[in-house]
Parts: structure tokens; sequence; C-alpha cells
């Protein structure tokens, strides 16, 4: 059997190694990439740390990662558009298949898009799940638009960062919170207003919104739970951080606003639309950190820490 170099976690005790696992075998629609970054996202930590996705985790080493870009090395068949040597970017079906954190993925060609052209590999890995999350919650969802007051919380973070940037793209009126070293930046990305979470209390600060992008809900300081006080009757709060206020719809009902917790799929189709706005840049990726594969316990290190600019990405091969 063909083996392959990846990271992975042996056990549920939350050390994440080099290992050699099976290189994955391509079937039916799916396409065989080499993998030339990996993005790193919170979901990876918790599911190292023994939360987030483990329960579903039915082998082991598991190797982590959603977020990969790079070069298709077997198409689906001989006249598929993704043709071998085509640069890609996507997400994998993680844990229901190895993870990015490895040499080579097999994926759905519905769960990538064509790499954008103004992006390197390291850059383009840093978007696919955070730039999906906020399409999916300030597009699909809130359906930003001129006029709209939209609060971002976390908006410097990985999904916070392109949420910013889609909400003001599409007209919206953004306040974002942020600490004091990220005051400057989030107006570069399109806040009107920007809340130093440091310094204030977002409800003093923010005024009547319709819409709260909520990246943080109930992990630091009652975020989600004070966010309902901002919104008009009626207004909507999005949750991504679902664990962390599991009564967020019947607190909503309470308060007489909506509520709706929000996850994240693979998605090629909408994919295209964001490396459109990528490569016509109307929105930019921030990469805050590379590290190199075999250093992704250090990567993780950093991500826990919480003040993450952007993206943090994983060098797995040379460009
Ligand atoms: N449900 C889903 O499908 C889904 C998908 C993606 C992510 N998520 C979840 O959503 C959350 C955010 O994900 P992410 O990838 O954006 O995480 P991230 O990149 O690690 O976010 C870090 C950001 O959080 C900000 N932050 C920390 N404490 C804050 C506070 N009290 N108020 C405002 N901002 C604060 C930091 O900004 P400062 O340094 O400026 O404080 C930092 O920029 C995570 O819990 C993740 O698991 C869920």
């Amino acid at each position: 059997m063909m083996t392959m170099r990846a990271m992975g976690i042996a056990d549920d005790t939350g050390a994440l190694a080099p290992c050699d696992v099976p290189k994955p075998t391509k079937v039916n629609s799916e396409v065989l990439v080499r993998v030339v970054a990996a993005g790193v996202n919170p979901i990876d930590s918790k599911t190292r740390a023994g939360r987030g996705l483990t329960p579903a985790i039915t082998s082991w080493p598991a190797v982590l990662g959603f977020d990969f870009s790079g070069v298709v090395v077997e198409s689906p068949y001989e006249a598929h558009p993704l043709k071998p040597g085509t640069e890609v970017f996507g997400m994998t079906a993680f844990p229901r298949s190895c993870g990015s954190y490895a040499e080579y993925v097999s994926v759905s060609t519905l769960s990538v898009a064509r790499k954008p052209r103004s992006l390197s590999h390291l850059e383009a890995a840093a978007v696919p799940l955070a730039a999906l999350t906020a399409w999916g919650m300030v597009v699909d969802i809130a359906k930003a638009h001129e006029g709209q007051r939209v609060l971002i919380h976390a908006g410097s973070g990985g999904v916070g960062h392109f949420a910013v940037q889609f909400a003001a793209y599409f007209g919206a009126h953004v306040i974002a919170t942020g600490s004091t070293r990220n005051v400057g930046w989030l107006p570069e990305l399109g806040a009107a207003q920007v809340i130093d979470h440091t310094q204030a209390r977002f409800e003093d600060e923010a005024g009547t919104v319709d819409v709260v992008i909520d990246l943080v809900g109930n992990v630091h300081d009652d975020t989600g739970t004070r966010s309902l006080s901002v919104l008009r009757p009626g207004g909507l709060l999005i949750n991504a951080p679902t664990g962390s206020w599991p009564t967020v719809l019947d607190d909503a009902i309470e308060a007489g606003v909506r509520a709706t917790t929000y996850k994240v799929a693979p998605d090629g189709q909408a994919l295209n639309v964001i490396c459109r706005l990528l490569d016509s840049g109307d929105i930019h990726v921030n990469v805050d950190r590379v590290f190199e594969l075999v250093d992704a316990a250090a990567a993780h290190t950093l991500l826990d820490e919480g003040h993450t600019r952007g993206k943090i990405v994983l060098r797995v091969t040379d460009e």
C-alpha cells in the first residue's frame, strides 16, 4: 500500500504528531490533489483537544484539516475540466475522509474550485472554510445590503476578516469588534465603526443593529447573550461557535429577536464566486503566520491564543 506523510492525532489525548498513513484512493467523481498548503481552523484545534469532531472519528491516527490548496494529480475522467496539473483549492470531508494536513487529499469535485490566479497556494489555503462561513452567514442568511446595520464580532479573525469585507462589499454599514491592535486595520477591511472590546462594552457603542454576526458566542464575556440587546425588534443573530451557547434560540425568542446557528459546508460554486472577488481585488485574504507541516502543533498553540489576525497556514510541500 502506498503511504504519505501527514500530521495526525494518534488517539484522543490531544497530541499532534507526524505519521505515515495510506495515500487516499480517488473514487468516482473525486479529484486526487497534491496538497501544497493547508489552512488551520479552530475546529481542528478543538478536535485535537478531544472536543469538536472527535466523537465522529472512527479510525486512528486521524489526519486533521479542512482547507487545502494544491494541484490535481488524478481527474474523475479524461475529459473532465479539472485536468491533472490544474491548481485548485477547497475543503475536505473530514472526519468522513482524511484531512488536509497531508501530502494528498481525495475530494468531491463539488468541494473544490480553481485556485485564484492572484493568490499563492499559501494564501489560497487560508480561504475556503473561513470565507465560506462568512459567505453563508453574511450573504446567504443575512442578505447583506445597503442600509443594513451589521455588528460583526471578532472582525479581525479568520472568519471575521472575510465577513467584514463581504458585508461592506454588499453595502452594509459594518460595526466590527476587535482588540486595540486591530482598531486601525478593521476600517481598511470596510468597517465603518470599530469597537475595541478590551476598552468598551459594545452595547454602549454599537447603537441598534439589524444583524449580529456572532463569531464569539459565549466563549468570552457572554458576548452572544449580550448581543441580543443591541438588535432591533425582529433583528437577526447568526451564531457560529454553536457549542458555546446552547440556549441561543430560546434566549432570542425571549428577547423578541430572531436567531439561528450556522454550519459551514464544502461548496465549490460559492468558492468560484469568492475566487472572482479575490482576483478582482474586491476582497483580500490576510495570512498571519505560515508554519511548516511538521510544526502544526505550534500552529495550534498560536491559534489557541485567540488573537490571529486573519489566518494561519501550514506549508505542506513546495509550490
Ligand atoms: N459553525 C461553523 O460552521 C463555524 C465555521 C467557522 C468558525 N466557527 C467558529 O467561529 C469562531 C471564530 O472562528 P475563526 O476562524 O474566525 O477564529 P479565529 O481566527 O481564531 O478568531 C480569532 C479572533 O477572535 C477575536 N476575538 C477574541 N476574543 C474576542 C472578543 N472577546 N471579542 C471580539 N473579538 C474577539 C480576535 O481578535 P482580537 O485579537 O482583535 O481580540 C481574533 O482576531 C470559532 O469558535 C470557530 O470554531 C464556526
